[in-house]
């Protein structure tokens, strides 16, 4: 298994590329079975996660092509893609391949709504807690849908098409909201969906799905409107920029010091973020294109932060925020809402020598002057991301294990990183 090894203690100085968002490009690709049309998508990043997908897609007869680049394109700018789902040969997606990404679950949706049936296995255990799927299937059923659960799989049916419905969640849910637009936008009639999920990639799949003929009204607001179409054409889109990634250098350049452009990305995927970290002592700015995150020879204020949906500060930053108040002058609380379990970085983080105290949801951070580099094992994708944050950070060595997290959700981690001076480097095993 692959390593990572950092060297740490020196500042970030440089530009680095942001990549296009995984958890946009996920439901996006999963919504060209919508449509027997070819559906592009460019900016998608090169993740194990993607890859992943695509498979899963290639087995329900998804054809896909990657587009040969075109001039000025780079590595660094993602790579397009065209779906075309013209002859889907089965409609059931097996354990095997969706216990390898528990997103590609959300196939159901369209598969169902388009062909009136779909047997997808339940995505199982997951290293954040249980997340379950009952406000999923609570949206499919809802639209009419007959859902029977089977030996581990969704058996969801319809017998004369979706029906728009009420969708009231009660509580909020990326996926949820995922899962009921693309089904409501093939289903007959109005649907409304109530206490939807704001997400910026819940927006970007709704511009998508308007490319690809579907009419939707307040993606982004609690509130969206789909008035069912008949069927969906091919469109061309481009992935929005990863905030995730984004905020995650962000921090990084917040914990080392420097001076880093972050480049392709909005801040507006990002206030809550970028608002706690200006608070922490961070200078960030908006430039053409990107936003530029400066800390020079001050020190880290502790501040307190609570998970929220979007607007609010995203759970998927939790741990790398929580790596940057480990050097805090003084305690900070992290409370953690969406997921339960998600603490796991915490005594990897103590290992080189953070001081922190769980208290149920809530993470109680004692700043301390210096953390040492340490051997430490990567658990899920934010945590382990977490852990490079750290190690930059650190004196000495850290070395990072189970690095196949890393790969699933940062496109050229160690790149983007040494191009700004970190040494960082992968070993391979
Ligand atoms: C998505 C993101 C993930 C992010 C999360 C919250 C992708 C691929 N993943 O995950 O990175 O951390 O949003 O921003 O986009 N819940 C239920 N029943 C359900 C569904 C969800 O109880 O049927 C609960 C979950 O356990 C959790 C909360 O709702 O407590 C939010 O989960 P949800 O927003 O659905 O997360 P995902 O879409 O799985």
């Amino acid at each position: 298994m692959d390593r990572i090894h950092i060297t740490g203690g020196v500042p970030l100085n440089g530009t680095i590329p942001i990549s296009g968002a995984k958890n946009a490009a996920l439901p996006l690709m999963i919504a060209s079975l919508l449509t027997g049309d070819t559906l592009e998508l460019a900016n998608v990043p090169r993740l194990a996660d993607i890859a992943a997908l695509t498979r899963i897609l290639g087995n329900h007869g998804v054809d896909h092509m990657v587009v040969g680049k075109r001039p000025g394109q780079t590595t660094e700018t993602g790579q397009t893609i065209r779906l075309t789902a013209s002859n889907v040969i089965d409609t059931t997606a097996p354990y095997e391949l969706v216990s390898t990404m528990r997103a590609s679950f959300w196939v159901v949706a369209p598969l169902l709504a388009r062909f009136g049936e779909a047997k997808v296995s339940l995505p199982g255990g997951c290293a954040i807690g249980t997340r379950p799927v009952d406000l999923l299937i609570m949206a499919l059923e809802k639209l009419g849908a007959q859902i029977e659960i089977d030996a581990g799989y969704v058996v969801a049916r319809t017998k004369n098409g979706l029906r728009g419905a009420e969708i009231d969640f009660p509580k909020v849910t990326v996926g949820g909201t995922h899962v009921a637009l693309m089904a409501a936008s093939l289903a007959y009639g109005t649907t409304v969906i109530s206490n939807a999920a704001r997400e910026p990639e819940v927006v970007d799949l709704a511009d998508c799905l308007i490319k690809m003929g579907a009419r939707i009204q307040g993606a982004g607001t609690p509130r969206i409107v789909i008035e069912g179409v008949a069927r969906m054409n091919g469109a061309r889109h481009e992935v929005l920029p990863d905030r995730i990634e984004t905020g995650t250098y962000a921090m990084a350049v917040a914990m080392t010091g420097g001076d880093v452009v972050l480049e392709n990305t909005r801040a507006d995927l990002l206030h809550s973020a970028l608002d706690i970290l200006s608070t922490t002592g961070a200078e960030i700015t908006q430039v053409p294109g990107g936003i530029r995150v400066r800390r020079n020879g001050a020190g880290i204020a502790a501040v307190d932060v609570t998970t929220d949906p979007f607007p609010g500060f995203p759970t998927d930053l939790q741990a790398q925020f929580m790596a940057l108040m480990t050097l805090a002058n003084g305690q900070s609380q992290i409370r953690e809402t969406i997921f339960e379990n998600r603490f796991m970085h915490v005594q990897e983080l103590a290992r080189l020598g953070a001081k922190i105290r769980l208290e149920g949801d809530l993470a109680i951070v004692e700043g301390v002057e210096r953390l040492k580099g340490a051997p430490v094992m990567a658990t899920d994708l934010r945590a382990s991301v977490s852990l490079v944050i750290a190690g930059l950070a650190a004196e000495g060595e850290t070395q990072i294990n189970r690095v196949y997290h890393l790969d699933r959700g940062f496109e050229a981690l160690e790149a983007k990183l040494a191009r700004c001076g970190a040494r960082i480097e992968r070993v391979r095993a």
